[in-house]
């Protein structure tokens, strides 16, 4: 199979006053189409600037080495133009961050904020865009879609919020999502619904994943393979479930340490 995504040697440096930050040092993986991969690492280690790269989203400050690589779907990503890139951003590759309220617009009702990836890609009927949107929402597992439509990001609770941003992630069916701590900012029970939420997703539609996270717990029952990344390196690429067992470096040893009191996800993890 083709790979959907190809990083090779990428290098992220982040300028500040005076000073350089090597976020991300050489860092070579591939995604298979459907693939399901989590990149997981302690604060620090590089995994936000990996996902941000991919998406061409590096703020002003980063620098990128000029022998860094991103091919999806057959597009070279540093050396497209930055319209062929916002084709790709939101239709083929899609995100959802940690906060979703930053995400949404706070003067927007849900339904027109879901409904804008369509506007931006194309759609020209406002009406048929927020008929999208509508049916999005409907698969979004909300007790009330109806009533999250017409409110305000304000008026919801933050797991119907982070409910809203993927809905606008998977509007126009992406080949790949980068969710970047998607469910960090949530607490535990809604944690793991939109963990659930994700992974049906996931399944229904065949589209690939790359799952960040500091919690090896989090992501061990959606992702098949587990990349540890560690100081902006990957330090270690296995079969998740391997890693429970045998860990090559002692920053994946940490991380399983971690993540071993979460008896839930290790359960699942073995299924
Ligand atoms: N905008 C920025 N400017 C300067 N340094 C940054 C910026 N963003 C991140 N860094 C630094 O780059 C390194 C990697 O950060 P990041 O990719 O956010 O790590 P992670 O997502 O794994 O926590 C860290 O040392 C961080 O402090
Ligand atoms: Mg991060």
């Amino acid at each position: 199979m083709t790979p959907l995504l190809t990083i090779e040697s990428l290098g992220v440096t982040y300028r500040g006053r005076g000073t350089e930050r090597r976020a991300v040092d050489g860092v070579s993986f591939a995604l298979e189409p459907g693939e399901t991969v989590a990149l997981v690492g302690a604060s620090g280690s590089g995994k936000t600037a990996t996902a941000l790269s991919v998406l061409r989203l590096l703020p002003g400050n980063a620098r990128v080495d000029a022998a860094s690589r991103i091919r999806f779907e057959g597009t070279e990503l540093f050396a497209a133009s930055n319209e062929a890139v916002r084709a790709i951003r939101g239709r083929r590759i899609a995100m959802v961050f940690q906060e979703p309220a930053t995400a949404l617009n706070p003067r927007m009702r849900i339904l027109d904020q879901v409904a804008e990836p369509a506007l931006a890609h194309g759609e020209r009927s406002a009406t048929a865009a927020r008929a999208l949107a509508m049916t999005m929402l409907e698969q979004m597992g909300l007790a009330d879609a109806a009533r999250v439509a017409r409110s305000y990001p304000h008026e919801l609770s933050g797991g119907e919020r982070q409910r809203v941003v993927i809905a606008m992630a998977l509007l126009l069916h992406p080949a790949l999502l980068v969710a970047d701590e998607p469910t960090s900012a949530l607490d535990v029970t809604v944690r793991a619904q939109i963990l659930d939420l994700l992974r049906e997703r996931q399944r229904a539609t065949g589209m690939a994943l790359l799952f960040v996270s500091h919690d090896l717990a989090v992501v061990a029952s959606m992702c098949d393979r587990t990349l540890v990344m560690h100081d902006g390196r990957i330090d270690e690429d296995a079969p998740t479930r391997r890693l429970w067992t045998a860990q090559h470096s002692p920053y994946a040893a940490d991380l399983v340490r971690a993540a071993s009191g979460n008896v839930v996800a290790r359960g699942e993890g073995g299924e």
